[in-house]
């Protein structure tokens, strides 16, 4: 847990007494839980320091077994295979969760990948729904090696679309195999993605998952229409722009609905291998400091991974 706002040195690892489940909770015992740059984000200082939320305890997307269930819960067994997203404190070795935030784990996914399913996601989705990508489509998707882009590549992909991502040269290669065509980001963008569309026709679509000025400049000097490009990540210049944002950022649209009505798709995707969650590193929990050190570097190229 963060006992203090800053960077990673105010991590620790803590002996808490954990609650018997209660009514609608479902005790898991965690076996792999997701990294998101929000779990840094949260106790930077970058969305508040009010000192009422520490000691924070972090993790928003856990895998685990289901170690008992408190009542009114009828229909998942103990001992089942889950993930869950929208967790309290799932850097854990134990932790409570609603029953509404569980979805079965398929049995083709290790521990580490269906811990890195749901909350990026979930998250891809949502950019694909709300600028409306279907067949045909060319969607240029910048920071398409990360854990965003990578879903939004795959799930472009099986829409139809054409995509370009934007990517550094170390990962064009498996922004390949996924079905991209793979371009540098910096100097000279824009003049590279119009090459890149060349065969396939103007850019339709833009999704940026890194938020940086040039990324939203090539988006409105190529895309015709502002109502198909969207932000994760800058949501200040989106309001300018005229174009969307999305999640839990100022004046965003956080799409809960859309997001609840993907997870059970993510869940098949993924049971029949039509979507690969790339897992970067796997840490041991105490080393969450590192995890958190290596995401806020900003090229993790693929999911960072606790495993308590
Ligand atoms: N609004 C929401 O609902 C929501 C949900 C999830 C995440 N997010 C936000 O979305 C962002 C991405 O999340 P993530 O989990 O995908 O992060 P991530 O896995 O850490 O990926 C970050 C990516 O950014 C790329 N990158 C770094 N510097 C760049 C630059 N100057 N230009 C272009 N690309 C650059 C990196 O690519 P290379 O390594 O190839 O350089 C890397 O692939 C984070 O800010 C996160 O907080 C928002």
């Amino acid at each position: 847990m963060a006992t203090a706002y800053g960077g990673p040195e105010v991590l620790s690892v803590v002996d808490v007494e954990v609650p018997a489940a209660g009514p609608g909770e479902v005790l898991l015992d965690v076996r792999a839980a997701g990294v998101n740059p929000i779990d840094w984000k949260l106790y930077s200082g970058a969305v508040g320091t009010d000192p009422a939320r520490l000691p924070m305890r972090l993790g928003l997307e856990v895998a685990g077994v289901v170690l008992a269930v408190g009542q009114g819960v009828e229909d998942i067994p103990v001992g089942d295979h889950v993930i869950a997203t929208g967790v309290v404190g799932g850097y854990a070795d134990l932790v409570l969760v609603p029953v509404a935030n569980l979805a079965p784990k398929p049995a083709q996914v290790s521990w580490a990948e269906a811990s890195g399913l749901l909350l990026t996601g979930g998250t891809a989705w949502h950019t694909l729904d709300a600028t409306g990508v279907g067949d045909g489509d060319v969607v240029l998707v910048h920071g398409g090696s990360g854990s965003v882009g990578r879903f939004v590549i795959q799930l472009a992909r099986l829409r139809g679309a054409h995509v370009i991502a934007t990517a550094s040269d170390a990962t064009h290669a498996e922004l390949r195999a996924l079905g991209a065509v793979p371009v540098a980001y910096g100097p000279g963008l824009a003049d590279r993605v119009r090459a890149a569309a060349d065969a396939v026709g103007p850019v339709t679509v833009a999704i940026d998952t890194v938020g940086t000025d040039e990324a939203l400049d090539v988006s409105v000097e190529l895309v015709a229409d502002r109502s198909r490009i969207t932000t994760i990540a800058a949501f200040a210049r989106a309001g300018e722009l005229g174009i969307q944002a999305l999640g839990n950022g100022p004046g965003a649209d956080p799409g809960a609905a859309i997001r609840a009505a993907a997870i059970p798709r993510l869940v098949e995707l993924a049971a029949d291998r039509q979507l690969h969650v790339a897992i970067a590193r796997t840490y041991p929990l105490e080393d969450v400091a590192q995890a958190h050190r290596d995401s806020i570097a900003g090229h993790a190229r693929g999911k960072l991974v606790l495993l308590p």
